[in-house]
């Protein structure tokens, strides 16, 4: 399959790449310092449906240079990885592990030697279970500790990496570990856990990045949401209500929160006693980089019995992945538009996209991973016509490098380009990664 399928072509500063989280892949997990989180309790109490965990993972704390070469044989400019917080500060506030700090330190050396430029994520789920033992995000106690982790981090890392992203999708941290239990902590505290678990994000947000500011100027400061528009069912009034009441939920208490400074005014009354005076301003901050996570559209419904009473519809839809999510790459031209029009054309970039599926490995140990190729293929040509149409979109990293441990899923949801052997840690390039290797060396004109 030809790349050469955009004819408008991509800035030659476009950033391309791959995202990853540590929990996902590093393995490693009970040593050099590091402190328990709240994935490592919700695993050991049998959360996960496959009943495997991240003990091992992709083993990337012991392999990470095999991995930065992976990237760099496929001509990335860029990645987005995260620093975990139970390696840095084990206990989640206090002591500092300078050992945790070391393992990263050596990542961004070697990055930048191979010309990636690293793009550091703040928190991509691994709580501290010490924080989470004092409420985790329901309360605002955890803001200073959060603040004073990015502290730590950027005093050591922000003199070569210029990129921080504070917070990974606060919406499904809240709402599948504080509102519905299917993620650590697990907590079924519904519409309440969520909001409170929101806000306190939006404000730890907040704080750590004028912390981070105050450490050093220059840098590229922001954070990464998952996006999704919500459209109804049908056209029922109460499903019409329940999308927009969704849409206030997943989209814009961190959206409007952050830009804005506001608070939905669907939720404000929900809201009025978790938020105090001066949040508000708190809150809002002039990132300079947004990170886009983008999956699929929502297509919601009215339905008691979950909070906020919506749940997920029927989105009429013939193209689904191993996720059982529908695939559908005109979502993201619509929130590149929505973004450009509504919230004065920010720069952003899409800091995930990608689909799991049923990979199958041939005798010849080939991955010929024709739907992943087409997914791709397909969101690239909807990033290419909204740069087209002016949107400010930075850069494309593929979600993931590598099949990892996804999350409740544990091992057996494969989204990289990269499948791994977890018995041996073999990595074997995908079609996919040839394909997606192939537009990024075209567009970047190495070829
Ligand atoms: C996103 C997460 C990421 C991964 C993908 C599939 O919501 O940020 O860690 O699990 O989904």
């Amino acid at each position: 399959m030809s790349p050469l399928i955009y004819p408008s072509g991509f800035p030659s500063d476009f950033l391309w790449g791959a995202s990853t989280s540590a929990y996902q892949i590093e393995g490693t997990l009970n040593a050099n310092g590091r402190g328990p989180c709240v994935w490592d309790t919700f695993a050991a109490a049998g959360r996960i449906q496959d009943g495997s965990n991240a003990a091992q993972a992709c083993d990337h704390f012991n392999r990470w240079r095999e991995d930065i070469a992976l990237m760099k044989d496929a001509g990335f400019n860029a990645y987005r990885f995260s620093v975990a917080w139970p390696r840095v500060i084990p206990t989640g506030s206090g002591q500092v592990n300078h050992r945790g700090l070391d393992f990263y330190d050596r990542l961004v050396d070697e990055l930048l030697a191979a010309g990636i430029r690293p793009m550091a994520c703040l928190y991509h789920w691994d709580l501290p279970q010490p924080l989470e033992d004092r409420g985790g995000w329901l309360g605002r106690e955890i803001v200073g500790p959060f603040a004073e982790y990015a502290r730590v981090v950027t005093r050591r890392l922000a003199d070569r990496v210029k990129d921080w992203m504070m917070l990974n999708e606060s919406n499904v941290v809240s709402i599948f570990g504080y509102g519905v239990g299917e993620h650590a902590p697990g907590h079924k505290f519904g519409e309440m856990g969520i909001l409170k678990a929101l806000h306190h994000q939006n404000l730890a947000q907040g704080m750590a990045l004028r912390a981070i500011a105050a450490e050093q100027s220059g840098l590229t400061l922001g954070t990464v949401l998952n996006l999704q528009t919500c459209g109804a069912e049908s056209d029922r009034p109460e499903d019409i209500d329940a999308a927009a009441r969704w849409d206030a939920v997943w989209n814009r208490v961190a959206l409007d929160g952050v830009l804005r400074g506001q608070i939905p005014e669907l939720l404000a009354e929900r809201m009025k006693d978790i938020v105090q005076l001066g949040d508000e301003a708190t809150i809002r901050y002039p990132i300079d980089l947004l990170g886009i996570n983008y999956y699929s559209r929502m297509t919601m419904k009215y339905e008691t019995g979950h909070p906020f009473d919506v749940w997920w519809g029927d989105p009429h839809c013939d193209r689904w992945t191993f996720m059982n999510w529908p695939v559908q790459p005109d979502g993201l031209y619509d929130l590149l538009v929505k973004l450009k029009q509504e919230y004065g054309n920010l720069p952003v970039y899409i800091a995930e996209n990608g689909a799991a599926y049923d990979d199958q490995v041939d005798n010849d140990g080939a991955i010929h991973d024709v739907e992943r190729v087409q997914f791709i293929r397909d969101h690239l040509e909807v990033v290419s016509r909204a740069l087209q149409d002016g949107c400010n979109v930075k850069g494309y990293l593929y979600w993931s490098l590598l099949d990892n441990f996804e999350w409740a899923f544990g091992l057996s949801k494969r989204f990289g380009i990269v499948r791994v052997d977890y018995k041996t840690q073999v990595r074997t390039p995908k079609d996919s990664y040839r394909f997606f290797s192939e537009v990024v060396k075209t567009s970047r004109g190495l070829y």
